[in-house]
Parts: structure tokens; C-alpha cells; sequence
């Protein structure tokens, strides 16, 4: 049997990070909460088990554990929270330091070997701090493996055992070198295999969509965007001509968005593929609306009606739908305090269909972050244009139209977009921007053009840098090319006669304008 960690999850926010770069190190991993059963935790046979941070304190009320013996079933590595604990349960002692201490912070290696081989002894080495505990003594029979200058035990491991513990996050990107020691604790400590690949991961998804669909048949919502592309056609490998696809023409969508899609689908993969031109009645359900609550409202209840009744025709005997639901989507974790907690993000699933719907979800993507999609979509054999896109909102331009939503204010904003992104392709810089995209505002500025006075529309510019959504930076490009960007728009697009650059960052501001 192939290598397999379990990570156990004490609620830290960073629990799906790990796996992450258990992954990258091409390790198969799965993340459970820590009130798993012994039984269950040796049945199912984990070559290393990584124990989380967490928000509590080992000795709250109610705080989560583990049982002593768990350090016995496998090689452990102890993450923050889980250090703590592994010191708690074995005999040490852990104190609060008065203050949490958060940020980073200079680690002075005094053993390099185990988590920390290929380190010169007194190596420093930055890495990031989240905690108001810490070990104050460590259990007989551990020693200490690193310190730094608040937290004197910052690292530590048994003498005899395979059991490592550190107090800081290796697993963050503020922790440069964390990638290492999680690969000397995979490789190392536990002796795993690298073979979990994109490549292994899309031959056990299809196993399983194949094995749980058998012969009945399934039905996917396509937006044209990654997650929903990369599901469709791993679901499409898997099972062939049992999938059909719809594709709901919105009338929001970019310039040649659903030539694009209808390609790369029909002819490049052959999907069956059903395509609902649904603009007229998206336009005349969102006429005269200018709230953007209101309107997203508007566009989730009608894609619903219609993707419902597409799907009473084509997908009439359908049992699943697909959805491209990713990790970000759906922050489902152990919550310590409350039990498991649930939050999903509903204005990014298809449509947000209703909860009665009679299809069960298959959600092949549920556990990857955005980049981890893509390489799964590279290894699906996906064109890059399709793989490398930015995001999109299911509301797609009818939030970047500011106020009430018209064809022709959908025909400037898509012409403006179109230069916009295609500089910026020009220019090299796509694959460096997050998400890019033109927002037509609801006002009008006066300019002169020739010898007459214009009044006319504003269109604003925003790219952003970020790795997941949830925070962003703006993008600096250089002048030049915003200059460039400017000029074409203000002189191809009819109706345009000012562009601005958005220079916000996300908090406070957001992505969207809406
Ligand atoms: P905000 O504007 O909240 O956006 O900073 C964060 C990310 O989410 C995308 N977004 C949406 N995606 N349906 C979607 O599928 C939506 O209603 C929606 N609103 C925002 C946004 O484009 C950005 O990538």
C-alpha cells in the first residue's frame, strides 16, 4: 500500500496547508478530526501522523486531546497546538505566556538532524509564530531541538521515538524553508513514498466517480470558469458519454466566452454538451435593477429556474451533478468549541441549486486550492488557456456593470475588458495577476474629443495579486502598459472617455466593485 498520512485537526486555520504541502511533497494525506477512535486511527494504517495547531489551550475546559497511546501508532509531528499537546499528554509542561505571540520570528537550530537535516548546526531561520502557550519543560525523555528568543523550547523531539514537534508553522509560506523539514519528517522520520502525483490523484478520482456512479448517468453545470472545466472533464474521463454538460448563456459573460467554452468542450474533448441561451431572460429579470444584493439574487434565482428546467430535458434521468467545488469553497473543519462547523461560500457554487434538488453532489476538487486544480486540469490534458484563466464570478458582468444592467452598457464594459485583458496577455503579465478585469461605473465625466465637449462613461481598471481571494493587492503594473491599456480603450471603445486604476487592497476594499 502507498504511503499515507493523517492529519488530525485541532481547528487551526492553516490545517488544510499542511495537506497541502504534504502534497507537494507528493504524499498522500487526509485530514480528520482528532475525536477519531484509536481503533480507527491504526485500521487505517497512516505511515505518520501530523497533529495541528488549534486555537485553545491544552488545559481548557473541553479542550481536544489525544489519547497518550496515539504516539505509538505511527511517527508523529506535532504542529504548534499539537506540540503542546504532545508535551501535555507525555509528561511535560505547558504554560501561557501572558501574550500571543503572532508573526515571525528567528529560530536558532540546535540539532540538525531529524526535521531539521541539511541545516548547519546555529543555523538561524525565520519562521512564523502563532500562539499564547508554550512548552515550558519538555516531557522525560525529549530533548530540544531548536529555540528562539521568546519561546526557548521552539522545537523538540523524543529521544528514542519518531516523535517531532515544533512550535511555529512550518507549513505556512512565511516559513521559507517549512517545505523542508515536512519533507525530512515525510522522507526522513516516516520513510514515505513520493508517489502521489496529479497523475495518481486523477487515476484514484476516477476510480472513485466510476465506482460510485457505475452505469447511472450524471449531469454538470459548465460556468467556463477552472474549478467547473477541471471537474467536468475529470468526471468526463472517468465516465465518457454518461456525463452531459449545460452551459447557461447568461448574457453576462465576456466577449467570445461562450465560443470558447463551446470549443474546448465539444470539439477539443468531446463532451456532450447543452448550451442554454438564456440572455434575454437573465437581461429582462435584472431590468431596472440597480442593488447588487438584489441583482445577484436575481441572476442565482433565475440560472436555478433555468438550469432546472435544461436539466428536466437533458439530464432527465440524471442521479449526480458535478460540481467544481474547491477548499476555499467550503470551509468545513473540527471546530473545538462547537463541534463541527460548516461554512460555504454559496454565491460560488453553480447557481446555488436548491437545497430539495433530487442529484447527489460529486465534488472531485473539494480538498484542492485553485493552483492544485489547475495542475490537475494541466494533467487532464486541458488547453492552458483554459487552465490558466483568472477567475470569474458566477454573476459574471452583471456585477461589474455598477447600477441598472443594459445590452449596451454589457457591450462596452465586454469591449473594454477584451483590450484590457489582451494588453495585459501582450505584455506578459497574465499569468502574474490573480484576476484582472474592467468595471463599467454608473457615472459620467465630461472630456473633449476634437473640438467637442464628450459626456461620457468611466471605466474603471482592477488587477490584483493574491493567493486564494480572500486577501489581494493590487497589481503595480508598469505605466507604460497602463498607459497603453487607457489609450486603446478610450479610443475603440464608442461611449468611453476616462479610465481610472483601482489602487485598493482587499480588506477593506474587495475584489468586485458590484
Ligand atoms: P470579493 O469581491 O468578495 O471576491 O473580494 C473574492 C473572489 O470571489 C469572486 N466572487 C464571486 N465568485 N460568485 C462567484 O462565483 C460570486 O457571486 C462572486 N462574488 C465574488 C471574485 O471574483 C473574487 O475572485
Amino acid at each position: 500500500m502507498s504511503s499515507r498520512i493523517l492529519i488530525l485537526d485541532y481547528g487551526s486555520q492553516f490545517t488544510q496547508l499542511i495537506a497541502r504541502r504534504v502534497r507537494e511533497a507528493r504524499v498522500y494525506s487526509e485530514v480528520h478530526p482528532p475525536t477519531r477512535s484509536l481503533e480507527w486511527i491504526r485500521d487505517w494504517k497512516p505511515t505518520g501522523i501530523i497533529l495541528s495547531g488549534g486555537p485553545n489551550s491544552v488545559y481548557e475546559d473541553g479542550a481536544p486531546t489525544a489519547d497518550p497511546a496515539l504516539l505509538d501508532i505511527a511517527p508523529i509531528l506535532g504542529v504548534c497546538y499539537g506540540m503542546q499537546l504532545v508535551a501535555y499528554i507525555s509528561g511535560g509542561k505547558v504554560i501561557n505566556a501572558g501574550r500571543r505571540e503572532y508573526g515571525r520570528s528567528q529560530l536558532e537550530i540546535e540539532e540538525p538532524a531529524g526535521l531539521f537535516e541539511g541545516f548547519q548546526p546555529g543555523e538561524e531561520m525565520t519562521v512564523w509564530m502563532s500562539h499564547g502557550d508554550h512548552v515550558d519543560v519538555p516531557p522525560p525523555g525529549y530533548v530540544v531541538t531548536a529555540s528562539s528568543k521568546s519561546v526557548p523550547i521552539a522545537a523538540m523531539r523524543h529521544r528514542d521515538k519518531p516523535i517531532h514537534c515544533v512550535q511555529f508553522h512550518p507549513e505556512v509560506a512565511h516559513t521559507p524553508r517549512g517545505g523542508e523539514l515536512i519533507a525530512n519528517f515525510l522522507f526522513g522520520v516516516c520513510h514515505a513514498e513520493p508517489t502521489w502525483t496529479p497523475g495518481a490523484f486523477v487515476d484514484a478520482e476516477i476510480q472513485k466517480v466510476k465506482e460510485l456512479v457505475g452505469s447511472r448517468r450524471v449531469i454538470c453545470g459548465l460556468s467556463g470558469g477552472v474549478d467547473s472545466s477541471v471537474a467536468a472533464a475529470l468526471v468526463h474521463r472517468a465516465i465518457g458519454d454518461q456525463l452531459t454538460c449545460v452551459f447557461v448563456d447568461n448574457g453576462l459573460l465576456r466577449l467570445h466566452e461562450r465560443e470558447q467554452v463551446e470549443r474546448t468542450f465539444r470539439a477539443n474533448l468531446g463532451v456532450k454538451l447543452v448550451t442554454v441561451d438564456a440572455s434575454k431572460r437573465f437581461l429582462d429579470a435584472l431590468a431596472g435593477i440597480e442593488e447588487p444584493e438584489e441583482k445577484r439574487r436575481v441572476i442565482g434565482h433565475t440560472f436555478i429556474d433555468v438550469f432546472e428546467e435544461a436539466t428536466s430535458g437533458a439530464g432527465q434521468d440524471a442521479d449526480f451533478l458535478v460540481q467544481g467545488t474547491l477548499y476555499p469553497d467550503v470551509i468545513e473543519s473540527y471546530s473545538p468549541r462547537g463541534g463541527p462547523s460548516v461554512t460555504i461560500k454559496t454565491h460560488h457554487n453553480v447557481g446555488g441549486l436548491k437545497p430539495d434538488m433530487k442529484f447527489k453532489l460529486i465534488e472531485p476538487l473539494r480538498e484542492l486550492f485553485k493552483d492544485e486544480v489547475r495542475n490537475v486540469g494541466r494533467e487532464l490534458g486541458l488547453p492552458e488557456e483554459m487552465v490558466g484563466r483568472h477567475p470569474f464570478p458566477g454573476p459574471g458582468l452583471g456585477i461589474r456593470v455598477l447600477g441598472a444592467v443594459s445590452e449596451p452598457a454589457l457591450d462596452v464594459l465586454r469591449r473594454a475588458d477584451a483590450i484590457y485583458l489582451e494588453e495585459i496577455r501582450e505584455a506578459n503579465l497574465y499569468n502574474e495577476i490573480w484576476q484582472a478585469f474592467a468595471v463599467l461605473l454608473p457615472v459620467r465625466s465630461v472630456g473633449v474629443m476634437g473640438d467637442f465637449r464628450t459626456y461620457e462613461n468611466v471605466v474603471a481598471l482592477r488587477a490584483v495579486t493574491s493567493t486564494d481571494g480572500m486577501t489581494a493587492d493590487w497589481y503595480p503594473f508598469p505605466y507604460e502598459v497602463l498607459g497603453r491599456i487607457s489609450n486603446r480603450i478610450i479610443n475603440e471603445v464608442r461611449g468611453v472617455n476616462r479610465v481610472v486604476y483601482d489602487v485598493s487592497t482587499k480588506p477593506p476594499a474587495t475584489i468586485e466593485w458590484e
